[in-house]
């Protein structure tokens, strides 16, 4: 009986491979680059891959295999087939033409302990009905309710020095702002983390810290087995418990009785939408996790980008101020935001040299092809079999000068401003498909937002970081010495 099973596995092996043969005949796939030359576990493209990461050059790392390989090559992690591409044909069709081909692979396992199962780590059925869930909960008028973000100004300029001297790391700041933004719209209180100590806080802290080692697992890979965390544990029971806090508010305020028009509410609660058309209430905890991981420290990791860059080039905060000052002062309304033209440019500029999410991955549930990256020219097919995971490099893709011209390393806002560079899948911060960012509109109003107050308050903004922008990269991209500037009053 033994005996039979080492020959029903070669049987196997050889149906499947006559299976792929036949595919790659039909499709007319070439073999990509292959980029290894150990072929078993990959370690020559995996070891220099971990001495960037002490070195903080794992993106410029990946983009030089890139002009080494090819837009498009294959390669070995451990064991697991993978394909890397930075081509926007390939990208599209993992994200839209073929998405039903792809599902989010290993990530789901590592964001499950803190945000159980939601919008964000969900595939297939669980997934679309997560969606349908929460995107009722992103209309435009949710989106262009202004004044939670300026109920927090306040606490944010009380802590920003004023005498063009004393050095302020707005990093630091912003991350603390969106925590208390995302809190309050989210569960319908700020944590309130710019007011108090950082020491008096438990649930900022401790989802920071949760964070962390999902970053951290999702590096390791394979040997995240290994890194069993209790404090991690801690965290997460932490941020969960204060989740449900909420989750008993909503439901109760969502009791019919209770039902008041839309039009007549004080100001949005998510929860509380939520409640309305869930009775769930794990799924209700846990969607909310899932939108507060995916929007908190994005929209943080945008502005500390920006503003970076906005400090090492005083020619463009002047004109941005110039910008600002059409409100004479006032407090922007959301139609006049959408309306100031070069801010959109400093966003779209800051999210294309540093993209928030600047690396991403799906993994093949079926044999399937991208349209590109085959063959010695790279432009025939290539064939993906199921269990490859496709890497795909928006951070490369958004320097490529095929696209953006000789200067696309260059922080250069004014490419977007007369209207003719209108990248589509060659421009992807906020991904595409199906699974697009929910939350874009909201976190480029919250951005625009904050930025044109700060204009307003602040005349001079200059850097106090002697070097250049350099990686730090956890679940989103920031800059690793935070946002060093001083800054004088308007
Ligand atoms: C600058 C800020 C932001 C950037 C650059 C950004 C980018 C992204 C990207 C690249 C994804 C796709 C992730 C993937 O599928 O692997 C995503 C998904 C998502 N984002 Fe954002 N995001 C931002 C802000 C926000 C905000 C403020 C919210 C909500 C308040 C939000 C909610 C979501 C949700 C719920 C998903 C999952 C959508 C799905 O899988 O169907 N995002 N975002």
């Amino acid at each position: 009986m033994l005996a039979c099973i080492p020959v029903t596995l070669i049987v196997f092996k050889i149906r499947r491979y006559l299976l792929h043969c036949e595919f790659v005949r039909r499709h007319g796939c070439q073999p990509a680059v292959r980029a290894n030359k150990d072929l078993l576990l990959g370690l020559d493209q995996m070891l220099p891959l971990v001495r960037a990461v002490g070195e903080h050059k794992v993106l410029e790392t990946l983009r030089e295999a890139y002009h080494r390989y090819g837009n498009t090559y294959s390669t070995k992690r451990i064991l697991s087939p993978g394909i890397f591409t930075t081509e926007p044909a390939n990208i599209k069709t993992i994200l839209s033409v073929n998405f039903e081909d792809y599902s989010l692979g290993h990530r789901t396992r590592h964001f499950e302990p803190l945000l159980g199962r939601g919008i964000f780590d969900t595939d297939g059925d669980d997934w679309a009905m997560s969606r349908a869930l929460i995107r009722p909960s992103f209309t435009r008028n949710q989106v262009a309710d202004l004044t939670s973000f300026e109920d927090l100004i306040p606490d944010l300029f009380a802590l920003i020095p004023r005498d063009g001297e004393t050095v302020v790391d707005l990093q630091d700041l912003f991350f603390r702002y969106t925590m208390d933004s995302a809190t309050a719209f989210l569960f319908g209180q700020s944590v309130g983390s710019l007011r108090m100590d950082q020491s008096d806080l438990s649930f900022a802290p401790a989802f920071n810290y949760s964070l962390e080692v999902i970053a951290m697992n999702l590096i390791l890979g394979p040997f995240s087995i290994f890194n069993r965390d209790r404090k991690a544990q801690e965290c997460n029971r932490i941020c969960r418990e204060f989740a449900e806090r909420f989750v008993e508010d909503a439901v109760q305020a969502a009791r019919p009785e209770k039902e008041i028009p839309e039009t007549k509410r004080e100001s949005y609660i998510f929860s509380h939408e939520l409640a309305r058309r869930t009775s769930d209430k794990q799924r209700i905890r846990d969607e909310l996790m899932n939108v507060l991981l995916a929007g908190r420290d994005t929209t943080a990791s945008l502005l500390s980008n920006m503003f970076f860059m906005l400090a090492k080039y005083p020619a463009i905060w002047d004109k941005l101020r110039r910008e600002v000052v059409s409100l004479d002062g006032r407090l922007p309304t959301y139609e006049e935001l959408r309306n100031l033209k070069y801010l959109r440019c400093c966003m779209n500029e800051s999210l294309r040299l540093h993209p928030v999410v600047p690396l991403n991955e799906r993994l093949a549930v079926k044999d399937t092809v991208l349209p590109l990256g085959g063959g010695k020219d790279g432009l025939s097919p290539v064939f993906v079999a199921k269990g490859t995971q496709v890497a795909y490099n928006v951070y490369a893709m958004h320097r490529r000068t095929d696209f953006y011209g000789p200067d696309a390393e260059e922080f250069r806002p004014e490419r977007w401003e007369d209207g003719q560079l209108k990248p589509r899948w060659e421009y992807l911060p906020f991904n595409g498909g199906p699974r697009i960012c929910i939350g874009q509109q909201y976190a480029l109003t919250e951005v625009g937002y904050v930025t044109v107050r700060m204009a307003q308050e602040f005349r001079t903004l200059e850097s106090r970081d002697p070097g250049p922008w350099e990686e730090s990269l956890n679940l989103t991209l920031c800059s690793r010495n935070g946002t060093k500037v001083c800054l004088t009053p308007a």
